[in-house]
């Protein structure tokens, strides 16, 4: 029986990666994409030419705690219990404070935290009664250092830090670890999406002088739910080449 392991905002820059990494370790991986995009998950789907056995899309709208409940109780009776949780859907809305819109607040907060709370409360119940569990929350940089135009994102990007520590402490004594990846500035549409100039100032100030790959970050993942990381719980890894050093 291959392993199974839930990914949201599974066909973007870093979920694409992670899902591609997962599916060469030998996981089923259960792809959630959010309403309305059933074609370009197709596409993605078909893209990476996965098979149905390796990867099963899933609609979710991961900012509908009801309906995130109620499908997900409905997965685990199909699929059984999850062996691997990625929250990784997250957007941005950047704009510098005073001009932010109490919409740009909430949407990146819904979607990038509440939405942590709305997938991972239907299964941690049952990762504990199985007595063992990986649960990772994909965060960034800018949630430890905080960054100029996100205080949207970076508020909601510290609150999963918060969460997965206090989670880890709950999920301990079953085997559910939950950790924390960082990345930083990574080569995704949601990175190239940002103005040329401002993006290239950062990429000054990265040590390593470059983006991470979306599978640098992956990869980070794929440590975390091994073997080897079977000890390591309430921890944050950074990948991001140096930008921040804590
Ligand atoms: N520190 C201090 N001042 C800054 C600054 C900074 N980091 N960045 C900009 N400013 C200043 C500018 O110099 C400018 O000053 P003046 O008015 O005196 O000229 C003022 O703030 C306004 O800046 P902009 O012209 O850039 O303002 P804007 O309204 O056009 O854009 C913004 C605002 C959209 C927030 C833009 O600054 C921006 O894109 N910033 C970067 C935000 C960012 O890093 N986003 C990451 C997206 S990717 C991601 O989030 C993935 C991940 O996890 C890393």
């Amino acid at each position: 029986m291959k392993k199974l392991a839930l990914v949201t905002g599974s066909k973007g820059g870093i979920g694409s990666a992670i899902s591609s990494q997962l599916v060469k370790e030998g996981y089923r991986v259960i792809a959630t994409y959010s309403t309305g995009n059933h074609q370009s998950a197709l596409d993605w789907f078909n893209d990476k030419e996965f098979s149905q056995d390796q990867v099963r899309l899933f609609e979710l709208d991961v900012t509908n705690t009801e309906q995130c409940a109620e499908r997900l109780i409905q997965l685990m009776q199909e699929e059984g219990t999850l062996d691997v949780v990625v929250n990784n859907a997250g957007i941005t809305r950047d704009s510098m404070f005073k001009k932010m819109s109490a919409s740009a607040w909430k949407e990146v907060i819904d979607t990038n935290l509440n939405s942590v709370f709305n997938v991972t409360q239907p299964l941690f119940d049952a990762m504990c009664e199985k007595g063992n569990g990986r649960i990772i929350n994909i965060s960034s940089v800018n949630g430890l250092k905080g960054q100029f135009g996100q205080a949207n994102y970076s508020a909601a990007k510290a609150g999963m830090i918060g969460f997965s520590k206090a989670l880890a402490a709950e999920g301990a004594r079953s085997g559910v670890t939950v950790n924390v990846v960082a990345p930083g500035y990574t080569g995704t549409p949601m990175v190239e999406q940002m103005k040329p100039e401002v993006l290239e100032s950062i990429k000054a100030q990265i040590p390593m002088k470059r983006l991470a790959t979306p599978e640098e970050v992956a990869q980070s993942v794929s440590f975390l739910i091994s073997d080897a990381g079977a000890y390591i719980t309430g921890e944050t890894l950074s990948v991001n080449g140096g930008l921040y050093m804590h």
